[in-house]
């Protein structure tokens, strides 16, 4: 992650570049920053590891090519993600659809490729409704499948995963998988129920940046104890415990947008944590063992470059997650006006989180804390306290860092704003991956 300081010399050329044709704010994405995230987890966990990119994250499909074509499959929650995988060029045997909201559409999806012989690699069920749910869709088709629709049942591990409570989906309370009695109660209903579909283990994944491993490996030893009970049972099948018992302990690999992270070795700790889990366990083990990380592969590898629209003399208290990193409140004798905000990237608004803001004009030394907020008519539009050059002013460029994860993905045209381009940059060229959307 680049820290507060600066923006690497070759995005921050790239940025200046394009922001000449291209009017602001863009997502500009750096292929080779990506390459290096999704390097540290391939290094990690490496074959026979099962490692899908989840699409949540950023389903523009010119990403998930460049992680398909190193190997990474589709985690998707509903048709315009599994459209996106397609677009990508991303087989349905790459495909994983999981997600709280799947409806029809996604089942007959799930259904449509299991009658075609070509079914999703598996589909994640969230509860035992949602299970009565699909053994009722499968009843509904006709025809016989030709291939099994392949499932996994999602637990809830009931931890505290040691995030922000929005993205804790792993506590007990949480809206999120089942505990292991509905789990149960839902595989004993497949086992009865279930022609067309094959239960095959299970799922997990136990919150976002997560920072508490020792949390994170309790959440895979609860999966691991739930599977084997299931196989004790006879509810996962012998032959299908024997080849292609899976457990999928999920995404949350953390990113520090202000550095002190060293990604690979952040990898590396999950990867113990589950062989921990792993060694532990006592009884049957999932041989299939897969990662569904979102942020970790993109967060860091794109920027949002936006413009000054306003600066202002005017003191501002910011105090909270957005005061100066470390600081509780920060006294901002200044605002700037960007042209871009919660529209292009809600986490501020949405979790207080705090996203470097980088000059690109040359100003020099970034001194006057300044309070940066966005162009949307809310007071919640705002980045936060940051330091900036003394003589910045309107027109000047800026880049928002850790731009790649959950920010285009939930662009919002509030205020009837355009939805911004999209520019990668490959090597020294910079091409446009999404025009600007009016
Ligand atoms: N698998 C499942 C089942 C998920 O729900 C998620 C994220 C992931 C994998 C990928 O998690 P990651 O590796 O990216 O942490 N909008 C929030 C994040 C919400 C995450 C939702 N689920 C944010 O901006 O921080």
């Amino acid at each position: 992650m680049p820290s507060s300081g600066a923006l690497d010399p070759r995005m921050a050329e790239a940025a200046e570049i394009a922001a000449r044709t291209t009017p602001t704010p863009f997502y500009l994405t750096s292929e080779a920053k990506i390459a290096t995230a999704a390097s540290h987890l391939e290094a990690a966990f490496p074959d026979p590891w099962v490692r899908s990119y989840s699409l949540k994250a950023d389903p523009l499909p010119a990403i998930v090519r460049l992680l398909n074509d190193r190997g990474w499959g589709a985690n998707c929650v509903s048709l315009g993600e599994i459209s996106a995988a397609r677009s990508a060029g991303v087989p349905n045997s790459q495909i994983t659809l999981e997600g709280i909201g799947k409806g029809p559409e996604e089942f007959d999806a799930a259904i449509a490729a299991a009658a075609d012989g070509a079914p999703f690699r598996w589909v994640a069920i969230e509860s035992l409704d949602e299970a009565r749910a699909l053994i009722a869709a499968v009843h509904a088709h006709k025809a016989r499948l030709s291939t099994p629709i392949r499932v996994l049942l999602r637990l809830n591990p009931s931890i505290e995963p040691g995030t922000h409570a929005g993205l804790a989906v792993g506590r007990g309370s949480s809206k999120f998988g089942s505990d292991l009695a509905e789990l149960t109660a839902a595989a004993r209903l497949i086992a009865v129920d279930g022609a067309g579909i094959e239960l095959i283990g299970i799922h997990l994944h136990a919150g976002s940046q997560l920072r508490d491993l020792k949390e994170w490996q309790t959440a895979v030893e609860r999966s691991l104890a739930a599977y084997a009970e299931l196989v004790r049972e006879g509810l996962i099948r012998e032959a299908t415990h024997q080849e292609r018992g899976t457990l999928c302990v999920g995404g949350g690999e953390p990113v520090a947008l202000y550095g002190g992270d060293d990604p690979a070795a952040q990898a590396r700790a999950f990867r113990t944590a589950a062989d921990a889990a792993w060694n532990g366990a006592s009884g049957p083990v999932p041989l299939v063992r897969a990662i569904e990380p979102g942020r970790a592969l993109v967060a860091a590898g794109t920027c949002l470059v936006a413009r000054v629209l306003h600066v202002r003399e005017r003191v501002e208290v910011v105090s909270g997650p957005l005061a100066l990193q470390g600081a509780s409140e920060s006294r901002c004798e200044r605002q700037v006006i960007l042209d871009a905000g919660m529209g292009e990237l809600i986490r501020p608004a949405l979790y207080g989180a705090r996203h470097p803001v980088l000059p690109l004009s040359p100003h020099g030394e970034p001194t006057r804390l300044s309070s940066v907020h966005g162009p949307i008519c809310e007071s919640t539009d705002a980045l936060g306290a940051h330091e900036l050059p003394d003589g910045i002013a309107r027109g000047d460029l800026l880049a928002i860092a850790g731009a790649g994860a959950y920010a285009d993905a939930m662009w919002s045209p509030y205020n009837g704003r355009p939805r911004p381009a999209r520019m990668l940059l490959t090597g020294t060229s910079v091409t446009t991956i999404r025009l600007r959307m009016s």
